[in-house]
């Protein structure tokens, strides 16, 4: 038994010295101290054996088994660390390289001016809500008192997919939905883009974005209109702003108002941007038709309203001194970068 003893930690021993990973020696472990292993084997034998052959033969397995164990966990942990150390020059990062640079995204300046008009909206009580782009005929124009015969329907203003729907002109089209599902008082924003078949130029384009709103309850006046039009365009453009209001006709109001604020880049004296009048037009409102509250199931006995609607890109261009629309829907980087802080 001695021999084989003898025999065994040889064998074990440069099985071990010839591994050369982990997982060698884990092999070489369970190959020799294993439950089916020569070691276990020989302590089976140990039963054969008389009683002081057995003591002093039981002792040499032990000692054998312990010094292979420690053997193998030595040569384990020697080729663990190499391992681990030859993982760690491979996977090396060089902290001192210079990173890749970010481009951050950040909000279009149309996006931007949007946000800050319906916060000033939201901070005075109004709610937002938004309709279709894509819309019928009636919540474009027939509810909203158009005649049918009105030029704004014609082709050549509107974009008509079928005959009966088209994509909106304004977001007055809001107007009726919102009145059909809900009661006064209705304090409401409805932000979105609209769609208008005109030439493309400096001052006007295919689409652009603008701003609805309108107020319904009991004894709305037009005071209050020209109350809530006056803190709104003070808190966009500040408190010094000068505004000029004119009465106008749109089929849906009555009366109706256009509203112009003191062009800033010439200070009135006329200039581009203001077509050399010294005022630019930000708005259309109006008390809102007894038809319109009827036709969105409101009772014009008993309440009334005022409505607006105000175009974003026209606030854009007056607050950024931008003298062409165009620059707004074409990505030129150039353009936008100069827009960072806002
Ligand atoms: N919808 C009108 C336009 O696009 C603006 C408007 C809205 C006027 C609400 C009066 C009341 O020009």
């Amino acid at each position: 038994m001695q021999q084989e003893i003898d025999g065994l930690r040889a064998d074990c021993l440069s099985k071990l010295e010839a591994a050369t990973t982990t997982r060698d020696v884990e092999d070489v472990k369970v190959r020799f101290l294993g439950r089916k292993g020569p070691v276990q084997d020989l302590m089976k034998r140990l039963r054969d054996l008389d009683s002081d052959a057995r003591r002093a033969a039981g002792k040499d397995i032990n000692t054998l088994k312990q010094e292979l164990e420690t053997s193998c966990d030595a040569r384990y942990e020697a080729l663990h660390s190499k391992e681990q150390a030859s993982r760690l020059e491979a996977e090396r990062l060089d902290v001192t390289l210079p990173g890749r640079r970010g481009y951050p995204g950040r909000k279009h300046l149309v996006s931007a001016t949007l946000d800050e008009i319906l916060d000033a909206f939201v901070e005075m009580g109004f709610s937002i809500q938004t309709g279709p782009d894509v819309e019928t005929d009636y919540y474009n124009f027939e509810a909203l008192n158009f005649a049918p015969d009105h030029p704004a329907r014609d082709m050549q203003d509107t974009f008509y997919i079928t005959d009966d729907v088209l994509l909106r002109t304004h977001t007055s089209n809001t107007q009726v939905r919102v009145m059909e599902s809900s009661r006064p008082p209705i304090r409401v924003v409805a932000p979105g883009r609209c769609y208008r078949n005109e030439t493309i130029t400096a001052r006007s384009h295919v689409f652009f974005t603008q701003v609805e709103g309108f107020y319904i309850d009991r004894d709305v006046s037009f005071a209050d209109l020209m109350g809530t039009i006056d803190e709104f365009l003070k808190r966009i453009f500040g408190r010094d702003v000068v505004i000029r209001c004119r009465n106008s006709y749109f089929p849906f109001v009555e009366p109706g108002m256009e509203v112009d604020i003191r062009c800033s880049l010439c200070q009135g004296k006329g200039c581009n941007m203001c077509k050399k009048s010294g005022w630019v037009e930000v708005l259309g409102s109006g008390m809102i038709h007894p038809e319109v509250l009827k036709n969105g199931g409101i009772d014009p006995e008993e309440f009334s309203g005022f409505a607006w609607g105000m175009g974003v890109e026209r606030i854009v261009n007056i607050k950024h001194r931008v003298h062409d629309i165009r620059l707004l829907s074409e990505n030129d980087m150039r353009f936008h970068e100069q827009f960072h802080a806002v």
